[in-house]
């Protein structure tokens, strides 16, 4: 157990202690050193709610709640139940709560879904107060949802005219999720999947779709939706799952007390029986529409065999066979990917390929889509004998090793979005009464896997002889185009809508036509959202958290250590500052941060240093960088940022492959001129996104971009750059890993500068450290003005900050998006100091350079409330405050110099910022000839454009 790990589980024990006296059971505290967390496993008394809650040091705390919903028919009764409980309930009756909160709530992540045979609502935030409110509003809405049948019939289906308030015009289906799932099964892929899934397991729930057939659907009655929901959405029927930092006692709390509390224990009959296994192979035919691009219609077929695997509860079996999965078909040097891609028979796997480890029992799927018929027997003969060779001969150890080790960081490399990963991760297994603890501990079962294989070399194949080749239960499931698919369909529709007419009473027809119209009138009101909970600005968090990190020095060179819980990841950078770049080489800079981690080092060529590149590190990465200075407006820092990551255990390797980079480089070999071929073709698109403000790297492109094309010469160059890039005297690292392992990467960081020592040269600057830039405007952008205001560290950055999104959310979204047709367009404040005004997908460029000048005389003028200010800073807020991975904690320090302290004194700005400071930063450098401005527009070319003399086309 970690050092983090023990301060948590010591609270999580002190928690226990009080939650075990009010309702819940604690099962079981286990720590999860691998994942730095502790789970808490617990069980509601009185309803036998499940709960687990993982304790870590994170705090984009996740909330989820999932019940087991199992329908028995296709009337999608699951999926039409997670669209209308969401349409008010009994404390919140307003309708889209999710939509309305977004305005209230600085959320990180809001949503539900509907799968097989669960239904998912989760939540991410960092704020305690705004859990809090999210957490209400989602147990009300899966709880104690209205369900009126309104509702229903806007979300599910119903009968009506086709212009609702014309009683003569036709009757025809409407619904939310009926037009969806039609949407969804015009996809032939979907429609493929669901076909295999239900004919695979066609004893139980999985033979039904949950998501709704769109003929079933109008089968389905309000009084079904509402049974279903009484059984289904029920605490003895639910797993709720938290995530975080934020105390467990206070989840547990609210939860009892706004919904737990409030029901009695329930056996709810949703478990899913084992499929019974088939003697017999099954082979079945569906079809599908044709598809009119299709390169060769002839090819349009799809052709797979699915095997039905172990149950997933097992959670070790599954894990072998998804792995046993990945090395049959991932990657070009797989056996599936060379016998059935490399000869071309098909034009891809088909999507449905692979491990599926979403229903209660694994099932395998190998097969190809867009192949000729002709081709089937092939096809399935091809698979048959590559599972026999697989049988004979098994797999390279290096191909087990490759994989096994992307598992492991995969999972252990943290995005921001750790607990959405996580709740995703084991919501199946869990579904079923798995154990979702056991599926967290990654490395107990990797070093399982590599036991059985140690002590049985042929695992693997006996595995491969029992699951594949011996297994009777087998699907051969082939889809072919239909000519006459659509119109079948639609037939079918109207027979379904002619059936439904023809039991109508008159007092029917009329009913109709009422409830069309009432909803016409409910849809049309504007609702009131004040019932929902908001957080307000002084909900907000005063100070932001500090992020240590230590400064120091090795071989002379900077570095900065931030200690962090990454989970067993070290992750490295180092900028080199290109001060001393000639500049005729500035331009081929992003092309060797492409290149240079793709040659040969020393003995290896390419190929070999990518596979040693893949077997140690999560990558190893060199990207070009411009950065603002916060102080002075016009000046920038240029260089490029290496980045890698490894797992602890290879820190020694990830720097020797630094170094090889360095020092044994080799730029001249056969092989590699087809690399700089291929590299040289998208030159432009490389130079193309490096525009951003400062345009010295990408000086006067086009002629110079002609040069490139004369190969020899560029590669020429590359070893100049090199000489003046990879030089210890320009450089600065950053390291980012546990406590644990922070000595021992800064050890390396040491040895590496040690290795690199030779390449230290002083060279003069030939331009001062922080280069001058010029010009503005971001080219990407359709038209775009941009205004040069002040650096990140002066008193008026914080109030233009606000004022960018306040003019975008209440004035310049509507003049242009609304009014003007353009698909977006607003304000922003830049770190470079360039307050720019923007649009995209624009029609008309003079209205919207209107729309700028209006936005800002609106501000001027102190058209807005209080309440705009405030939005305004929530939402401000909502990115200043986004989440930051492990991986990036102190990156903004080392790259751009923004400490902590100036941080904070911007946060501070942010809360001060007053109705008069907008007004006033608004006349002060926005104001018409206030400040250096310049406006671009980038399009076809465009009549009064040209007719204005003051534009320059280019
Ligand atoms: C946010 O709230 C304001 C009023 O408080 C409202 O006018 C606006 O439409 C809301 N935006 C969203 C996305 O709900
Ligand atoms: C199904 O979709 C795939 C991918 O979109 C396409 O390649 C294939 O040709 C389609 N097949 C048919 C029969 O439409
Ligand atoms: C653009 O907007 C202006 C002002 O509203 C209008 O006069 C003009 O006709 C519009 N042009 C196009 C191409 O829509
Ligand atoms: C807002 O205006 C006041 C008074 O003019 C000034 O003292 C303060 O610094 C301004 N605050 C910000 C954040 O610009
Ligand atoms: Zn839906």
């Amino acid at each position: 157990v970690g050092f983090l790990c023990s301060t948590l589980l010591y609270n999580a024990t002190v928690r226990l202690g009080k939650i075990k006296m009010i309702v819940f059971q604690t099962f079981k505290v286990t720590a999860v050193p691998d994942l730095f967390l502790t789970s808490v496993k617990l069980s509601h008394d009185a309803t036998g709610a499940q709960y687990l809650h993982a304790a870590r040091d994170d705090s984009n705390n996740l909330f989820s709640v999932q019940f087991r919903t199992t329908p028995m028919d296709s009337t999608g009764v699951p999926h039409i139940l997670e669209h209308t409980v969401l349409c008010g309930s009994q404390r919140f009756p307003c309708r889209d709560p999710f939509f309305k909160m977004l305005n209230r709530s600085l959320s990180t992540f809001m949503n539900a879904f509907t799968a097989s045979d669960y239904t998912m609502y989760p939540f991410s935030t960092q704020n305690a107060k705004d859990f809090q409110n999210l957490l209400s509003v989602y147990l009300d809405a899966v709880f104690f949802p209205c369900l009126r049948e309104l509702d229903f019939c806007q979300e599910g289906w119903r009968l009506e005219h086709e212009t609702p308030t014309d009683p003569s015009s036709r009757l025809m289906f409407k619904g939310v999720v009926f037009n969806e799932m039609k949407g969804v099964f015009s996809d032939n892929e979907s429609l493929y999947a669901q076909h295999l899934q239900n004919k695979l397991l066609p004893d139980h729930t999985y033979a039904v779709v949950s998501g709704g057939a769109p003929l079933d659907i109008p089968d389905l009655t309000w009084e079904q939706l509402k049974h279903f929901h009484a059984t289904h959405y029920h605490p003895s029927n639910a797993r709720f799952f938290t995530y975080g930092d934020l105390p467990l006692e206070q989840h547990l709390q609210q939860i009892e007390k706004e919904a737990l509390s409030k029901f009695e224990r329930t056996e709810p009959n949703t478990a899913v029986p084992p499929q019974a296994h088939w003697d017999k192979p099954r082979v079945d035919h569906v079809t599908c529409r044709p598809d009119a691009l299709a390169p060769d219609p002839m090819k349009q077929n799809t052709l797979c065999m699915s095997y039905l695997l172990g149950d997933i509860t097992d959670t070790f079996e599954a894990f072998t066979l998804s792995l046993l999965s990945s090395l049959m078909i991932s990657g070009p040097n797989s056996p599936f990917y060379k016998a059935l891609i490399e000869p071309e028979i098909g034009s891809d796997f088909s999507s449905s390929v692979g491990f599926d480890g979403s229903t209660r029992q694994a099932s395998f799927t190998i097969g190809l889509q867009g192949m000729a018929e002709d081709n089937t027997e092939t096809v399935k003969h091809i698979i048959a004998q590559t599972i026999d060779d697989i049988v004979a001969t098994g797999f390279e150890e290096e191909q087990i090793e490759a994989l096994l080790h992307k598992i492991e960081i995969q999972m252990k490399h943290q995005s921001t979005s750790f607990g959405l990963a996580l709740a995703s991760y084991i919501a199946s297994c869990w579904n079923h009464d798995g154990d979702p603890v056991q599926l967290l501990k990654i490395s107990e079962n990797v070093s399982r896997f590599q036991q059985c294989l140690k002590e049985n070399p042929r695992y693997l194949q006996d595995k491969v002889q029992h699951y594949f080749k011996d297994n009777t239960h087998r699907l051969t499931l082939t889809m072919s185009p239909d000519e006459r698919f659509l119109e079948k369909q639609a037939e079918a529709e109207e027979q379904k809508l002619q059936e439904k007419i023809q039991n109508l009473s008159d007092a029917d027809h009329k009913d109709i036509y009422e409830k069309g119209l009432q909803l016409l009138a409910v849809q049309s009101t504007t609702q009131d959202a004040s019932c929902l909970p908001a957080l307000k600005v002084s909900d907000i968090e005063p100070i932001i958290p500090y992020t240590p990190v230590q400064l120091g020095t090795a071989g002379g060179v900077p570095v900065q250590c931030c200690e962090q819980p990454t989970n067993g990841m070290v992750y490295f950078r180092a900028m080199c500052n290109l001060n001393s770049l000639p500049e005729d080489l500035k331009i081929y800079v992003p092309l060797f941060c492409s290149v240079i981690t793709k040659l040969g080092c020393g003995e290896l060529d390419y190929r070999q240093q990518a596979q040693r590149i893949e077997l140690k590190t999560g990558g190893m990465s060199v990207s070009p960088q411009i950065i603002p200075d916060t102080d002075q407006l016009d000046l920038y820092e240029q260089g490029i940022m290496l980045s890698s990551s490894c797992l602890e255990r290879n820190l020694p390797d990830m720097f020797q492959l630094w170094s090889d980079i360095f020092n044994r480089l080799v730029f001249f070999q056969e092989t590699e001129k087809e690399i700089f071929k291929s590299l040289c073709k998208c030159i432009d698109f490389i130079l193309m996104h490096l525009h951003r403000p400062a345009g010295d790297l990408q000086r006067d492109g086009p002629g110079e971009i002609a040069e490139l094309t004369d190969l020899t010469s560029v590669l020429r160059k590359l070893p100049r750059i090199k000489r003046h890039l990879l030089n210890p005297e320009n450089m600065r690292c950053a390291v980012n890993a546990t406590p644990q392992k922070m000595s021992d990467a800064a050890g390396e960081v040491e040895r590496f500068m040690g290795n690199i020592a030779a390449n230290r040269k002083e060279r003069k600057p030939v331009r001062p450290t922080v280069v001058e830039s010029v010009r503005s405007s971001s080219w990407i952008i359709c038209e775009s003005e941009c205004v040069r205001t002040v650096p990140f560290s002066h008193a008026d950055y914080a109030s233009l900050c606000i004022l960018a999104r306040m003019m975008t959310a209440k004035f310049l979204h509507g003049e242009i998006r609304e009014k003007g047709g353009a698909y977006g367009g607003g304000a922003r404040m830049g770190g470079g100091g360039l307050f720019s005004f923007y649009s995209y997908r624009d029609p008309n460029s003079t209205q919207t350079l209107s729309a700028f000048r209006g936005g800002v005389e609106w501000a001027r003028a102190g058209k807005f409330t209080q309440q705009d200010i405030d939005e305004a800073k929530l939402s401000v807020f909502s990115a200043v405050d986004a989440p930051v991975a492990p991986s990036d904690k102190g990156l903004g320090r080392f790259l751009n110099g923004i400490t902590d302290e100036m941080k904070q004194r911007h946060r501070e700005r942010l809360f001060a910022v007053t109705n008069k400071n907008l007004t006033d930063v608004a006349g002060r450098y926005l104001g018409v000839g206030q400040q250096t401005c310049g406006v671009a527009i980038l399009g076809p070319e465009n009549e009064s454009i040209r007719k204005d003399p003051s534009w320059v086309v280019k």
